[in-house]
């Protein structure tokens, strides 16, 4: 497929939305909103299509990616669900949740999708523009977030386009997404033992209450490729915990602690989880050569937020 020197900007309409998935469909790139952040999709049953993902973000191979399905019936015909991730999906699909079950040994998809592995990370998408456009499509899609490999995760289309450029044919432009963060990643295993692979909108307070409490990591073989500890990189120095702030810092506040910009000035965690990369985008773009974040309380979402910023502080 030819490579454009523009991103198409596709509209979250009935023609936009034909548009997308004419080019899904051939095997070609879209950046789509979701209810967490925006992701990358290709037709996730075609090696093609999915080599074009890995391309595109400068991805390691080792690292799978999300297959995005239209429904539970979509998800069945990939992976086996036991009665818990039949629970799960009942309970919080479509929503910011993934699930990490084992692959069915026919289920089509392209190798490179999982990486070699016997599993699968599956997920029913609420955003309503995102499940518009998988109900035109007869094929799932594999989409990890349309940033860089190591880069910022994008909430706007603006941020797709700043950090993917031309490698990224079409965006839809559907608005700054919701949740803010990617989805809860949760491995299922036999006999209703299950991990949190990486905290995310739905947090590990909630999950015990369906899946009670998460077994001991000895007990589990945790195979989480491509959590790295070095991502979501705003590409300068992050210092954490910051109660105060040096004049080279562009300082990202929390509550009564207001900075540069402020998470959430009411101390709202779902609210600063949805600012996070938004403001992590506009530290990286600011002319301080540092940034710093004020606390955030470990409990609920923020142990997810918590989660990125670590990520994003490592060198
Ligand atoms: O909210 C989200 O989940 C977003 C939107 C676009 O859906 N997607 C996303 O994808 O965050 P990505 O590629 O940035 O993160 C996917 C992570 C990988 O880093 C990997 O650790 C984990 O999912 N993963 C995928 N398949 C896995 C598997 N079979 N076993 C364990 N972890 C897996
Ligand atoms: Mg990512």
């Amino acid at each position: 497929m030819p490579r454009k020197n523009v991103t198409e900007q596709l509209s979250a309409k009935d023609e936009g939305l034909a548009r997308a998935a004419e080019i899904l469909a051939d095997g070609g790139l879209v950046a789509v909103p979701t209810e967490t952040v925006y992701g990358l999709a290709a037709r996730a049953d075609s090696a093609e299509a999915v080599a074009r993902i890995y391309d595109a973000k400068g991805r390691p191979s080792f690292n799978p990616l999300i297959v995005h399905v239209k429904s539970i019936e979509q998800a069945e015909a990939l992976a086996y669900f036991d009665e818990s991730a039949r629970g799960l999906a009942a309970r919080y699909w479509p929503g910011p949740l993934t699930l990490v079950l084992p692959m069915r040994e026919r289920a089509g998809l392209a190798a490179a999708v999982s990486a070699g592995l016997p599993t699968i990370a599956l997920r029913h998408p609420g955003h309503p523009v995102m499940s518009a456009l998988l109900d035109r499509l007869d094929f799932p899609l594999a989409a990890p977030s349309a940033n860089r490999s190591e880069g910022v995760s994008p909430t706007k289309p603006e941020h797709v386009m700043a950090s993917l450029g031309v490698s990224c044919p079409a965006v839809i432009l559907g608005g700054p997404t919701q949740a803010g963060l990617e989805s809860t990643i949760v491995a299922l295993r036999k006999e209703g033992e299950w991990s949190l692979l990486r905290p995310g909108p739905i947090t590990k307070e909630t999950l015990e209450q369906t899946l009670g409490p998460e077994s001991p990591k000895s007990a589990v073989k945790i195979e989480a490729p491509g959590q790295l500890a070095r991502h979501y990189s705003p590409g300068k120095p992050v210092r954490l915990e910051a109660t105060e702030v040096a004049p080279d810092e562009f300082w990202i506040g929390f509550g009564p602690l207001d900075g540069d910009c402020n998470l959430s000035e009411s101390g709202d965690l779902n609210l600063a989880a949805a600012q996070l990369y938004e403001s992590l985008h506009r530290a990286a773009a600011s002319s301080k050569p540092r940034i710093a974040v004020a606390p955030i309380p470990e409990s609920g979402v923020g142990r997810a937020i918590n989660d990125r910023l670590r990520r994003a502080a490592t060198q």
